[in-house]
């Protein structure tokens, strides 16, 4: 393992100012996607949607590495050039989802437990060889009236700590995605414990396997009130718990933490990383790794239709523009405001 390559990649990936754009949608969530704006989801409209991100002019000022699906990785933009070589010739670390889904948990009703280690190794060392520098499994955890289980933790915990542990083996930086959901009526409180809880046990399985924490990225949930919980906690309160709570859990050996929106609002997905960065220097970089934050505003500006790109680009580069500004604090409604 060349532990000083990987740590290389994966500050590059957390420079300042800068964070990762997700556009790993699988085949049936780009469909949903694609279905909120009356749009067939065929091979060529999910190519031409992402060419139509990756080639806005200026981006790579604010974006690091984009996390690719499989299609995606071995598609080629309108000019024959293969996306991974188009962002990597304009200073953007292509990356991969490797992870098969998450599935129902045997025994665990409500749970869910994410497949595709098997023949993983292999299937790593082709993403490799197709352009990809760093990878991405997302482990779901919920949160109802018994749950999560120990047991989904624990598994969860594992499959990641074997997932990354290949991709080091690899060359890949693995991005370690423990994903506590917002779904349900719970409060803050109890999205701070089960995201402690579960951070503990990720960080537990990652020193058992032996992964380099320099060589890796931790793409979390923000500790956030449930979307149906009647009380709803403040911009500050999460940003304050959030941060209190990978105090305690995250090492400091961990370059950058990279938040997943999760189901926010672009606007406050920008708002809480901005109210994070303010409250000063931490151990680790905290920066995005958006999907939706990033991409609702282009892709309702699009809606299929080509002469719409340079306005769908546009939506785009502010989104990446109002993010990077939250990865130094300085993002402020003034700047939502002087968009035209
Ligand atoms: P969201 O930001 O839409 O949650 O997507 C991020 C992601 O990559 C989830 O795995």
């Amino acid at each position: 393992m060349d532990k000083a390559a990987l740590s290389t990649t994966a500050r590059s990936l957390v420079a300042k100012g800068k964070g990762i754009l997700a556009a790993d949608e699988s085949t049936p969530t780009i469909k949903k996607r694609f279905d909120s704006i009356q749009v067939e989801s065929t091979a060529e409209n999910r190519g031409a949607y992402r060419e139509l991100l990756f080639t806005t002019a200026g981006v790579e000022e604010f974006i690091s590495g984009v996390i690719l699906f499989e299609e995606t990785l071995r598609q080629t933009a309108s000019d024959g050039t293969a996306f991974p070589r188009l962002l990597a010739d304009r200073g953007i670390i292509p990356g991969i989802k490797v992870d098969m889904g998450a599935k129902p948990m045997a025994g665990f009703p409500g749970e869910k437990i994410t497949e595709g280690l098997d023949g993983l190794r292999e299937r790593l060392s082709t993403y490799r060889e197709l352009g990809a520098r760093f990878a991405k499994w997302r482990a779901v955890i919920t949160i109802a009236h018994a749950l999560p289980t120990p047991a989904n933790i624990l598994a969860n915990a594992h499959a990641l700590a074997r997932y990354a542990a290949l991709c080091q083996e690899a060359g890949l930086v693995p991005i370690v995605e423990p994903e506590v959901l917002m779904d349900g009526a719970h409060t803050i409180e109890r999205c701070d414990t089960v995201t402690a809880r579960t951070l503990q046990s990720v960080f537990e399985e990652l020193f058992r396997f032996q992964v380099a924490l320099e060589g890796i990225l931790l793409k979390p949930n923000m500790v956030i009130s449930g979307l149906d919980c009647p009380v709803q906690a403040d911009v500050e309160e999460v940003a304050r718990r959030t941060v209190a709570c990978f105090q305690k859990v995250v090492p400091a050996a961990v370059p950058g933490v990279v938040f997943l929106s999760g189901g926010q609002s672009a606007r406050i997905a920008t708002a809480h990383l901005n109210a994070m960065n303010a409250l000063g220097d931490q151990p680790w970089e905290l920066s995005f790794s958006y999907g939706r934050a990033l991409q609702e505003d282009p892709l309702k500006t699009w809606r299929g239709d080509a002469a719409h790109t340079q306005a769908a680009q546009q939506a785009f580069y502010h989104r990446a523009q109002c993010n990077g500004a939250a990865r130094y604090g300085e993002y402020s409604e003034a700047m939502e405001n002087a968009v035209t």
